[in-house]
Formats: C-alpha cells, structure tokens, sequence
C-alpha cells in the first residue's frame, strides 16, 4: 500500500505549485478534475485499492491538494440512473502533489452503485470530478492540538490520510486514533498504523476488539472512559463509522461543544423510520412529487423511507451532489409545498434555506406529497 519508499520523493517528482493568489485558487478548487484510473491493487483483504492520475491530455495536469479528511465525487451513469458516489481519500496532500489520489472501497459491497462500481471501473477509464470537499479535517483555529479519531472498519480511511500527512508534515497535531474491530483479522489497516506509529510519536493508536483477547489491543467497545483514560487534556473528537455508532457517542458526548465534535457523513443509507423524531403517524407508504422543471412538470415518486435524491435520480432527474449527508448544499433544491423528514444529524440547512425554503434532497424523506423546483431537468 504505503511504502517506506514514499519518504524519499524526490522534489523533483513532485509537481510545483506557483505561489500566485489566482494559480493557489484554481490548485485547490478546480471546477473539473480530469483524471485516470491508473491501477486497481486487490489489497487481499476484502478490499480493493484505486489509484487516479491526472488526464494530461484532457488538460488535467496537477491534480487538486486537500485538507486530510476531505473525499472526492464521481458522477456513477448506471443503465437505468445516474448518481453520485463520495469516497474518502487515503492518500495524503503529497501524494496529490506527487500526482495521484488513491481511495479504498469494500469487496463486499451490498448497495447497486458500489457493486456497479466493482464490476465496471476499469484501468485506463477516464474520470471528470471536481475539488475535494467535505469538513471532516483538522483545522487549527477551532481544534485542539490533540484530536481523538474514533473508527470502526472501513471507517477508518479518512485517518490513513490524516496520519500519512502528519508524518509528511503537512499537518501538525497529535492523533490518537481508537481502531476497533470484532476480531483481529478485520483490523485490516493495523499494518499501516504501526508503520506510520513507529516512525512519528505524533499518531498513536489503540486497537480495540470486541469479541477476541490479543495482546496489544484492548478488549470491549470504545467509550468516553476509555478515551479519556488514553488522552491527556483537552481533545477534539473525531468519529468515522455507522449512523448507530455516532448515535451511541452522542449520548456519551451530549454535553461537548459542538465544534470540537465531528462525524464523518457521507450517507449511503440511513433508516428514517425507526428514528426517534421520525413522526409516529405518517399518511402513506409513497407520495408524489411534482418536479417543476424548465421545460414543463415531471411527476415521480418517492418512498417515505427513500430520500428524494434518490427519487429524482431514477426517474432521470439531475441534481447536482456531493457529500449525500447534507453538509456539502451541492444538491440544495427549492420546496414550493409540502412536508419533508430530515433526520437532526444531516439537517445542514442554513438560516437563509429556511426563510426561501430550500432542502437538500439527498437526506430528506417526503411525509407528503411535495411540489419541488428543479431548473436543470
Ligand atoms: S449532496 Fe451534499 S448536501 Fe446534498
């Protein structure tokens, strides 16, 4: 995966960024990345490995740096809908400075767009994305030097690149990551850790495994106790896993400033109705929703347990989209009428979307029929 190799770069391999306002803006937010995929690795471990390059002759030619943490879009054109799929990055901001951007995905893989995504990405194939986006990353004016990362399996990508930048030194904080497991055979990273741990004191980490005595790690489940047994003073916290997961660490976290306190959202599937907000009484199974687009009125319709993104993008209607968990605006459409769930977690409307009436379709649930204006459709 990471090899030892990687500290020695020559600078003369890594592309040089010129030091102008405007030339520093377009590095870090491109409108289109074009990229390639350039080598898929089997990892042997239920996971597979894509790296990207940049497409030189479709104009692309550095790739875009990032905050550790962030996660990149691709546009998935499947035979009966398009969507959007995000992934966190694993490589580190001298890897895209080096030339190329890696992200992890599952063998095992039970939704359609990643199974698509398995069987049909292929080397050589060619990709338009844009900037990395997403605020799942250290920032030094709101965090502690001390960040906590909490994650369980495959929820442990944002932090390899997290870790690989502090021991790149392109970061600078103390990560202390609490990686647990049911067994010791799915700490799939634990290799990369203990490489990155024994050369930088910076990142630390505590394997826990539920279910398995092994010496080295603990025993049990992760807690605020066990954190704060393991971290000296004051701490941001990050937590990378299952909706369940972060629901468990918010009671314990209840009374913690919001700001030193982040989840990382990059929703695939959430279940709406066994929520505790979710409305005891809802009128109907499926509603309609009539699309107010420029060239007329579509009518679809929608599941209340399917988020309305996901509705408008198999009946064909294009919204933009990024992060899927509320927190980007990319997909951010106007509500003309009727009522809508959106679960508290990925509620990431803004004072201005609430008095003009705007939602982001993609973590919000119809409770009735909806009247919704899409321009580009
Ligand atoms: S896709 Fe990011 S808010 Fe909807």
């Amino acid at each position: 995966m990471f090899k030892k190799t990687e500290k020695s770069i020559k600078h003369t391999e890594i592309v040089q960024y010129e030091n102008t306002v405007d030339n520093l803006a377009a590095s870090l937010h491109p409108k289109v990345q074009h990229l390639v995929l350039s080598k898929i690795t089997d990892l042997q471990s239920g996971y597979i490995e894509f790296l990207f390059k940049p497409d030189i002759l479709a104009g692309t030619k550095k790739l875009a740096v990032f905050r550790p943490g962030q996660f990149i879009t691709f546009d998935i054109e499947m035979k009966d809908m398009k969507t959007t799929r995000s992934f966190p990055l694993v490589s580190s901001p001298l890897d895209a400075r080096s030339g190329f951007y890696k992200i992890i995905l599952k063998r095992e893989i039970s939704d359609k767009v990643g199974n698509f995504i398995l069987k049909n990405w292929r080397e050589g194939q060619k990709f338009s994305i844009g900037a990395p986006s997403g605020n799942f990353y250290y920032e030094k004016l709101r965090d502690f030097s001390n960040v906590v990362a909490v994650a369980f399996g495959s929820g442990v990508f944002p932090f390899m690149s997290m870790a690989k930048a502090i021991y790149e030194g392109d970061e600078n904080f103390n990560l202390t990551l609490f990686y647990e497991s049911n067994r010791a055979k799915n700490l799939v990273f634990k290799r990369f850790f203990d490489w990155i741990a024994s050369r930088t004191d910076k990142v630390r980490v505590v394997y826990i495994l539920e279910n398995e005595n092994l010496s080295g790690c603990k025993r049990g489940i992760v807690s605020r106790d066990m954190i704060e047994e393991n971290v000296e003073g004051g701490y941001s916290i990050f937590l990378s896993g299952s909706q369940k997961f972060y629901e468990y660490m918010k009671n314990q976290y209840f009374n913690y400033p919001p700001k030193l306190y982040r989840t990382f959202d990059l929703k695939q599937s959430v279940d709406v109705i066994s929520q505790k907000n979710y409305p005891k009484f809802v009128s109907s199974e499926i509603f309609n929703i009539q699309v107010k687009c420029r060239n007329g009125i579509k009518v679809i319709q929608c599941m209340k347990n399917q988020t309305i993104l996901s509705a408008l993008e198999k009946n064909g209607i294009n919204v933009p989209s990024g992060c899927r968990s509320g927190k980007c605006a990319l997909c951010h459409t106007k509500i003309v009428a009727g009522q809508v769930y959106i679960p508290d977690d990925f509620d990431g409307r803004r004072i201005a979307d609430f008095k003009y009436g705007y939602i982001h379709p993609c973590c919000s649930y119809p409770l009735s029929n909806l009247i919704l204006v899409v321009k580009d459709c």
